[in-house]
């Protein structure tokens, strides 16, 4: 197989593979809706790998190696070369199956096409793509660089051979991989995101204040980050987005979102990314708003 990965998407995930390919040693091609945008990703790595170069956790040669593996594009022709395309675009089924079907033209023969979804059924997007048995569900968690996990997900018409190569290949960024069915949320997210969603649940029924429900998962459950905190960095619309997979696929009430994330999602309080979620990250530090 080719050694250049394709990466769609270069947000908080894209940039995190785009990152961990790299400083693997395999050239990386990074797109997202435009140049610009690739652009930007491209000094948002270099600006991460600064910060471990500044903590002596990389000497400078590596970062500058890594990030020069990393190529931001504007179009997909030059995927034509890639021995894998990983997609981690919004967690919009709409938006993935436009980016499936465009980059399709330029899956090369032996190519394999891979989705970041967090839950999104991968026997369904694969109708998406130009071979189903070519494609499958390799979902990274945040902050890719430091998570050890990898689930790979092969859907009902994904290949022996497909699920073996992509194995190989997660294995070989130095993860361990957990091998999940295709069910709605796989393996992590159907446990993590009710968590979250209960965890909301909690504080707009006011058992608890935001810093106690997290304080209180920190402390007892050992977690390194409090199911609101957590919510925060995985952004609250993919929260959302997640659970109403897991709602509208499996049609069962226990995943109703919490009245509140949805509340959140609406007022554009979406996390660390907008700066506010159920912390307010203005100042650096989260601080508890409410
Ligand atoms: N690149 C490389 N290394 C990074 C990094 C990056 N982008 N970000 C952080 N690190 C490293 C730091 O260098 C540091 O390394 P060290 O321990 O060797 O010094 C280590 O990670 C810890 O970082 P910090 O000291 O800055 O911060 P913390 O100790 O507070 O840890 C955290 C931060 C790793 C994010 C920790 O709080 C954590 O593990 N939180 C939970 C994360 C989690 O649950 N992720 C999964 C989310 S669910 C998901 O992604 C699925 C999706 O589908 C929703």
């Amino acid at each position: 197989m080719n050694t250049t990965v394709a990466i769609i998407g270069a947000g908080q995930m894209g940039s995190g593979i785009a990152q961990t390919v790299a400083a693997h040693g395999m050239d990386v091609l990074l797109a997202d809706v435009s140049l610009d945008v690739a652009e930007k990703a491209h000094a948002g790595i270099d600006k991460a790998l600064g910060k471990l170069v500044g903590k002596g956790k990389i000497e400078i040669a590596d970062a500058e190696a890594t990030l020069g593996r990393i190529v931001p594009i504007g179009d997909y022709a030059p995927m034509s070369d890639a021995g894998l395309i990983i997609e981690a675009a919004t967690e919009k089924e709409e938006i993935k199956k436009a980016i499936f079907q465009k980059v399709g033209d330029m899956l090369a023969a032996d190519a394999i096409m891979a989705s970041n979804t967090s839950s999104i059924p991968i026997t369904r997007m694969a109708n998406y793509a130009p071979d189903p048995a070519r494609f499958i569900g390799l979902h990274f968690f945040n902050p890719v660089p430091v998570m050890k996990l990898i689930e790979v997900i092969p859907g009902l018409a994904t290949a022996q051979m497909t699920t073996d190569r992509t194995t190989a290949f997660a294995e070989s960024l130095g993860k361990e991989v957990v091998l999940s069915q295709d069910e709605p949320g796989f393996v992590v997210n159907r446990i993590l995101l009710p968590m979250i969603n209960e965890a909301i649940f909690v504080l707009g029924q006011s058992t608890a204040d935001i810093e106690d429900i997290d304080k209180g998962c920190r402390l007892g459950l050992n977690h390194p980050m409090g199911p609101l905190q957590l919510a925060d960095f995985v952004g609250l619309d993919t929260c959302l987005d997640i659970i109403m997979v897991l709602y509208k696929t499996t049609r069962d009430a226990k995943y109703r979102p919490a009245p509140l994330l949805v509340k959140y999602v609406e007022a554009g309080w979406l996390g660390r990314k907008t700066g506010r979620g159920f912390y307010d990250y203005s100042n650096g530090e989260p601080v508890p708003t409410r």
